[in-house]
């Protein structure tokens, strides 16, 4: 977990900022994208941001061992399942902004799913990551499909992360189990262990690794590959043949946030097109902004252009479901030996 005040108080005084108040954002994005957000919208508003980035089953943990006496104000992205989850238990609270209006509609199905608890901030897709330098240096085909991953050649080579603490990870159970039935994606995912090298506890560990040559092959988003390849690092991606799931990374305000004010006052900000535009430019990600007006990043992968599941997002974010799927992991595969 990392957690910082802004100090400093971008180009205002204290007092100024302590008129303005306090926020509290639990933030599941990477840290150039939440720091970026933090600084832009004290420096537009006066308001105070304290930040916590921690993965989206960290936060959803956090948010449920809070519920009592809950610390933070609002959760900025993150995958949108365990958004979900959150205003199923009651964790968050109902919220119409008048920025509503600017978004693409599957923004607005989450929201709405949600008892209008969370709402789509951006998507992405599931895919695989890989090293081109550390690949045809060992003389390994990159993977194209889903049934690749369990080549003999990616022994030991594959990076995912662990569902319990990553939002990526579970969405990539849930895409296994849409594709091909629970009892084959679990078998699929006993039959990847001996090929995955590490489950990580954040969903964009993999790609770092793989951009760093310190494994061949993540599944990841693809466009934390975009962001670890624009960063100069030899890191391409491909979609899986048979189809892949995807994100609506989501944002919510968490029910009993002792600054509803400003908390509103940032979901408010957060929908609209410049703060969109923050992720890419202040945080190099290439996410698919939920806001209408912000542009598709340069080199960002097209949606449109990737085979898509019809992501089951109303069974998948479901609590009990994720539990299930999450405990069975553990007890299936998390559990095996290496
Ligand atoms: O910030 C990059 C990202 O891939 C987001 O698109 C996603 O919502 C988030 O990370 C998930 O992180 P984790 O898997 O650690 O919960």
């Amino acid at each position: 977990m990392r957690l910082w005040v802004l100090a400093g108080l971008v180009a205002m005084g204290v007092t100024g900022a302590q008129a303005q108040g306090t926020l509290n954002v639990y933030c599941s994005v990477q840290m150039e994208w939440c720091q970026g957000l933090a600084t832009q919208f004290q420096r537009d508003t006066g308001i105070r941001v304290n930040m916590t980035q921690r993965g989206s089953g960290e936060t959803l943990a956090a948010m449920r061992a809070e519920s009592q006496n809950p610390r933070g104000d609002v959760w900025f992205g993150g995958t949108g399942d365990p958004h979900l989850a959150a205003a199923e238990e009651n964790l968050t609270q109902s919220y119409e902004s008048a920025n509503n209006a600017q978004l693409h509609p599957w923004a607005l199905t989450q929201w709405r799913q949600s008892n209008q608890r969370a709402i789509g901030v951006y998507a992405g897709a599931i895919g695989f990551g890989f090293n081109t330098e550390l690949l045809a240096r060992r003389n390994i085909a990159a993977p194209a499909c889903w049934a690749d991953l369990l080549e003999p050649r990616f022994r030991g080579e594959i990076q995912m992360a662990n569902p319990n603490s990553s939002g990526t990870a579970y969405v990539v159970i849930a895409t296994l189990v849409q594709l091909m039935g629970e009892e084959p994606a679990f078998a699929y995912l006993r039959r990847l262990h001996p090929n995955v090298n590490s489950y990580t506890r954040s969903g964009t560990a993999p790609i770092k690794a793989v951009a760093r040559g310190e494994t061949g092959v993540s599944i990841s988003f693809v466009h934390d590959a975009v962001t670890e390849r624009n960063a100069g690092f030899p890191a391409a991606w491909a979609t899986p043949c048979e189809g892949t799931g995807y994100e609506i990374g989501s944002m919510s305000i968490i029910r009993g946030a002792r600054n509803i004010a400003q908390a509103r006052r940032f979901y408010d900000w957060a929908l609209t097109a410049p703060a969109q535009r923050l992720g890419f430019e202040a945080g190099g990600q290439l996410q698919q902004p939920s806001n209408r007006e912000a542009p598709l990043p340069p080199n960002a992968p097209d949606l449109g252009a990737i085979r898509l599941i019809e992501y089951d997002f109303a069974r998948y974010g479901r609590a009990a479901e994720r539990r299930r799927l999450i405990e069975r992991w553990d007890r299936e595969v998390g559990a095996l030996p290496r």
